[in-house]
């Protein structure tokens, strides 16, 4: 469950999405087996969508860990399409890559090794797509160097935002996670009012924020 939405709705609308290949299926259980956090079916679902309606070619992405998501964007992106993906956790690299090279995705998969926030002040690339899902404290603290990797109608997807509910109510914060409810709950205000940003903010799988940089010359 995700605490975000109800368990029925969640099962039902999990239950219309089609299964994927089952190397992929398999993927999933074994990080979900491992308590590996990887996103969400339907935040994947809906993401794919976004991908193939914006014709989407290159994605940064923060937060690797098994290398599910990037594995799933390469996918949806067909082989002209490309991910920069960052992880900190050395470990999870070293799975990331024998994951990724069993999918034969190796070509379109760069593995970063890192701290984000490094990694991110040194890129000079620009991107259609930024996926934040690394440690959620630390979004606001990403979000100037996401926005200038990030091209004029790209879009910045970031998930978790509601975390278990905590940031829309106090009621179900828990005291050792208020640093992270506070700045979480700053970078929704900050990204929702930006004037280089329209964005929505879905109650999907954990709370998905989707922001659309917007195009000053036409806007
Ligand atoms: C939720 S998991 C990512 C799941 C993955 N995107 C997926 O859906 O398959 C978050 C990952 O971000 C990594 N992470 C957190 N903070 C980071 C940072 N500052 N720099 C790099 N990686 C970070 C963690 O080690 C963890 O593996």
């Amino acid at each position: 469950m995700s605490e975000i939405v109800q368990d029925y709705i969640e099962d039902y609308l999990r239950g219309l999405i089609p299964a994927d290949r089952p190397q992929i299926e398999e993927f999933r259980k074994r990080a979900i087996d491992d308590a590996i956090p990887i996103i969400h079916k339907e935040v994947q679902k809906h993401i794919e969508l976004l991908i193939a309606a914006q014709k989407i070619r290159t994605i940064l992405e923060v937060g690797t860990a098994v290398g599910f998501s990037a594995s799933i964007f390469a996918q949806a992106m067909g082989p002209q399409g490309q991910v920069d993906t960052i992880e900190r956790n050395l470990n999870l690299v070293v799975q990331a890559d024998e994951n990724i090279t069993g999918l034969g995705l190796n070509h379109q998969i760069n593995l970063m090794v890192g701290d984000a926030q490094e990694k991110l002040a040194e890129l000079d690339k620009k991107y259609d797509m930024i996926f934040l899902d690394g440690a959620k404290g630390h979004y606001i603290h990403l979000l100037d160097d996401c926005l200038r990797c990030l091209k004029p109608g790209g879009l910045l997807i970031s998930d978790n935002v509601l975390f278990k509910g905590m940031i829309a109510t106090n009621e179900l914060v828990i005291r050792r996670k208020i640093t992270i409810v506070k700045r979480m709950r700053v970078y929704l205000e900050t990204i929702s009012n930006h004037p280089q940003l329209m964005t929505s903010i879905l109650p999907l799988g954990d709370g998905l924020a989707i922001s659309w940089k917007k195009d000053m010359e036409t806007n």
